[in-house]
């Protein structure tokens, strides 16, 4: 995105009716940035340095943005839905106040999703710990960027611990807004799970930049059950669903993720049991399978975490759990039933797989099921850590001195992931194929 160009000008202003520059210009702080896609729409937000109208002119080619969505409301947090879009289109956009343009440019633009249950191939990123400005994170996400040429992501996962250290509304800025505006954020929705440092170690205060900053799905805009809540949601995106779970947060005041009586995993019972797609991702912050710089076997949250949760992720058929927090790499085997401390897996009774090889990086699944695969992908911005017992025993690979973040291809029953590391070469791989 490149703050408005004098070469534009004729253009948007014939095309807009935009018909004023006088006065003082309102400067974009942050911004453009998605939010919420779904087959027939999108929120746009971004912010102003002083409170303004908002306006967003759209269309399917960028020198005719023929159409427009506005809001009176004078704000510096612009938040626009442009609906009644045709699904997996392709739509260009520029922002600006009722009568003045702010930002047009050739990076600004969406795709919308598919029709709910579509083979369409979907590409996600997902990406943990990562906001802290390091070398890593932004080799990494050139990486990224150089990997994606040929399809950028559709969906952005954001696995917690998205701006260190105390999340902070500068620190989104410095660590998360800016280093992404140049690339991502213009044209990549995004959907954020919280981690502890988002919630700046208080997991009882809510009034926090994080919930601020993202808007959630949390009325079920995207397909799942609604959640009525911003700390966690669901959404569908073609043949994939979606669950973000709370992981920190301590939730109606007394519930943690682990507390299976609260209102959040209540929620997910009754959004997972109501999932109809092939499919099946959870992302949430705290991993129930570490031994990074956080130790699975010694931190409560995951210890019980790993007991309460897993049992019910397994009864619905999750495929995938994504998380961070230890800022490594690691991904375990098809696990079932493994609830107790390291020490007590065991490869023939925890292991419920159909890898092709020891090297369990193909899965061909047919009409069966396998456990689920879960990944720690910590290690965007932040790296390294090693606890006790380093490497787990439930991985199947495990790195704690390259930093990095996945992708991940679905095309109909096909679902390819690789960790893509910060200087390029891809580390670990797997290829599930369903029936
Ligand atoms: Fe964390």
């Amino acid at each position: 995105m490149k703050l408005f160009k004098i070469r534009f000008f004729a253009l948007i202003l014939f095309v807009t009716g935009w018909s004023s520059l006088l006065g003082q210009t309102p400067k974009i702080t942050r911004g453009p940035y998605l939010q919420v896609v779904t087959p027939s729409s999108i929120i746009v937000r971004w912010r102003t340095d002083m409170p303004t109208s908002s306006k967003v002119l759209y269309g399917q080619k960028q020198d005719k943005l023929n159409l427009t969505a506005t809001s009176a409301n004078l704000t510096t947090e612009h938040e626009i839905t442009l609906s009644s879009l045709k699904p997996a289109t392709s739509y260009h956009y520029a922002i600006g106040t009722d009568n003045i343009p702010l930002a047009v440019g050739s990076d600004m633009f969406f795709h919308t999703a598919p029709k709910t249950g579509a083979k369409t191939k979907v590409r996600i990123w997902a990406i943990g710990d990562f906001g802290n400005s390091s070398d890593n994170q932004i080799n990494g996400r050139d990486q990224i960027l150089k990997a994606t040429t040929d399809h950028r992501p559709d969906v952005w996962l954001m696995l917690g611990d998205n701006a260190y250290s105390k999340g902070f509304d500068d620190e989104f800025q410095r660590h998360l807004f800016a280093q992404y505006q140049n690339s991502f954020l213009p044209n990549t929705p995004s959907y954020a799970t919280p981690g502890n440092h988002d919630y700046g170690g208080k997991p009882d205060q809510f009034d926090i930049p994080y919930f601020k900053s993202f808007t959630m799905p949390e009325k079920a805009e995207a397909g799942g059950v609604p959640s009525g809540s911003e700390s966690y949601y669901s959404f569908d995106y073609g043949n994939i669903h979606f669950v973000s779970l709370d992981s920190y947060g301590k939730l109606d005041g007394q519930h943690w993720l682990y507390d299976t009586t609260g209102r959040q995993v209540d929620w997910l019972k009754r959004d997972l049991a109501a999932n109809k797609q092939p499919w099946t991702i959870v992302f949430f912050h705290h991993p129930p399978y570490t031994k990074g710089s956080h130790d699975s076997d010694k931190e409560t949250a995951l210890v019980k975490i790993r007991q309460n949760l897993l049992p019910i992720l397994e009864r619905y058929n999750v495929d995938l759990v994504l998380g961070g927090h230890s800022h490594v790499y690691e991904r375990t085997f098809p696990l079932v039933g493994h609830y107790g401390l390291a020490q007590t897996f065991d490869k023939n009774k925890h292991v419920v797989s159909a890898a092709t090889s020891d090297q369990h990086n193909e899965y061909r699944l047919g009409r069966k099921k396998q456990g689920i695969i879960y990944i720690v992908a910590g290690s965007g911005g932040q790296l390294g850590g090693k606890a006790n017992g380093y490497p787990h025993p439930a991985m199947v690979y495990s790195n704690n001195t390259e930093g990095g973040s996945m992708l991940i291809d679905v095309a109909g029953k096909r679902l390819n992931a690789r960790w893509v590391c910060s200087d390029g070469v891809v580390r670990d791989e797997f290829t599930i194929v369903k029936k």
